[in-house]
């Protein structure tokens, strides 16, 4: 086997990337006699086992991930927090539980996935604009490790819930702390003018209301500013902000905050992109945060387990129209929605390399859409029917946005691991998607 070298250069309308050794090296890809392997397994005979589309992720990349975040922030006090958001599927829960990661969740949902992967209740964190009053009080019940509030009206709606539970809560404050980033408007959380986080100038009094409830302790300073970071500099101003908060909480005498939670962002490679090196971002953040003896909580989801995943699809169809050429695919929008809805890009390699000759091609799926695409303007080699393609760094934000658009089960998902491989989710089936459904009253 030897790692993938294609240094050709991707000229797209959707971005541009050039495919690089580190990428592949990132995921565990390799080639072997021109198949391509994920994690030393080989992805043809996934995807001739399980069928197309099916999602792969590789769990000793997301072991290697991990670890690099890791030991790149070595002594520092500190926890990372899986943002379950990125890929919540039981066994890839189950990987970053066993390295010893926390959980970062967003709803009830996750809060039950994570439960049912063994997270422990204290290494939960429960962020999230809207949670419910339902979700708060069995977040409540739970015993989680802190709430992030994001309003102040959530703040006192959670202090109800404390009273009437008789419960302590542990409670963080997601601050929103003006910072801009330089990333897709989508994803780009820290700014003023958004609905994330608590305003700076109603920090105070917010932290005030929690010192002067009995069962409220103020615990965490938290921010998190955006997704698919690759520059240090926000996070270093967004740090400054915090701590200056912290600090005056702290004189106040009122409050023990032992946690500041800085949140994810960490981003990867998809193209061309600089991706945030776990190194150079510890460099930036451990001076600033290591003096101040407060435990940081990280919460990077893409960065985990983004490169880990590739989105297996089968060609169905060529088709020559309005002088384009067409590769017609049965992965759809429905199965990764991230190059329709952010115009992202994802790149696309052959499962079985073979010496065909490269064209420009518009790789869609079947969804009615013309927004329906994987890759725009994109040179391929010259498949047909029956061939099989990758797309790659789709292991975050991939199944967990999949949606049944169209009445299209979602995909299955396999994990490879240690060159072995199992379903760890079934496709969905037709009969699932209308099964609760009542035709009459
Ligand atoms: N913490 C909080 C409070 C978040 O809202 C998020 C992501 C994260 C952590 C993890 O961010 P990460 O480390 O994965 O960048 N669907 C989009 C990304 C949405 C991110 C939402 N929040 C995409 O496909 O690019």
């Amino acid at each position: 086997m030897h790692v993938v070298r294609a240094a050709e250069r991707r000229r797209g309308g959707v971005g541009q990337g050039v495919l690089t050794d580190t990428r592949f090296a990132d995921a565990g890809l390799t080639r072997s006699g021109g198949a391509l392997h994920l994690g030393g397994a080989a992805l043809t005979a996934i995807a001739e086992q399980v069928g197309t589309p099916v999602y792969v992720y590789n769990a000793a990349a997301i072991r290697e991930r991990y670890r690099s975040l890791e030991s790149a922030l070595g002594a520092l006090p500190h926890r990372i927090c899986y943002a379950v958001k990125a890929n919540s599927t039981l066994a890839v829960l189950r990987i970053l539980r066993d390295l010893g990661a926390g959980a970062d969740i967003v709803s009830a949902g996750e809060m039950a996935r994570v439960l049912a992967a063994g997270f422990a209740p204290e290494r939960i964190v429960f962020s999230g604009v809207g949670k419910a009053t339902a979700e708060l009080r069995q977040a409540v019940r739970a015993r989680l490790g802190h709430l992030n509030v994001e309003s102040v009206e959530e703040l006192h709606r959670l202090a109800a819930i404390a009273d009437e539970e008789r419960i302590d809560v542990a409670v963080g404050i997601r601050v929103n702390p003006d910072v801009t980033t330089d990333t897709h408007p989508y994803i780009s959380t820290g700014r003023s003018g958004i609905k994330f986080g608590v305003p700076v100038d109603q920090v105070l009094d917010a932290a005030a209301f929690i010192a002067g409830h009995p069962r409220l302790r103020l615990t965490t300073i938290a921010m998190h500013l955006g997704s698919q970071l690759s520059d240090t500099e926000p996070f270093r101003q967004g740090i400054g902000h915090l701590l200056e908060l912290a600090e005056r909480l702290r004189a106040t005498g009122s409050h023990a905050i032992r946690v500041v939670d800085i949140g994810g962002g960490l981003g990867i490679r998809y193209a061309d992109e600089r991706s945030m090196d776990p190194a150079t971002f510890a460099e930036a953040v451990v001076p600033l945060l290591a003096p101040t003896g407060y435990t940081v909580y990280l919460e990077p989801g893409r960065f985990l387990v983004g490169s880990a995943g590739v989105l297996v699809t089968e060609v169905l169809y060529r088709k020559h129209s309005g002088g384009k050429e067409f590769v017609v695919v049965d992965a759809g929008m429905n199965d990764l929605v991230r190059p329709s809805h952010y115009q992202a890009y994802h790149e696309i390699v052959e499962l079985e390399e073979g010496a065909r000759p490269a064209l420009r091609v518009d790789v869609v799926g079947p969804v009615c859409e013309t927004g329906d695409f994987l890759a725009l303007d994109r040179t391929l080699p010259d498949v047909g029917a029956g061939d099989r393609l990758a797309v790659l760094g789709a292991g975050a934000y991939g199944f967990v946005m999949a949606s049944n658009y169209n009445t299209r089960p979602r995909p299955a998902e396999v994990v490879v691991d240690g060159g072995r491989w199992w379903v760890a989710r079934p496709r969905e089936r037709v009969e699932q998607l209308f099964h609760d459904e009542r035709m009459s009253p």
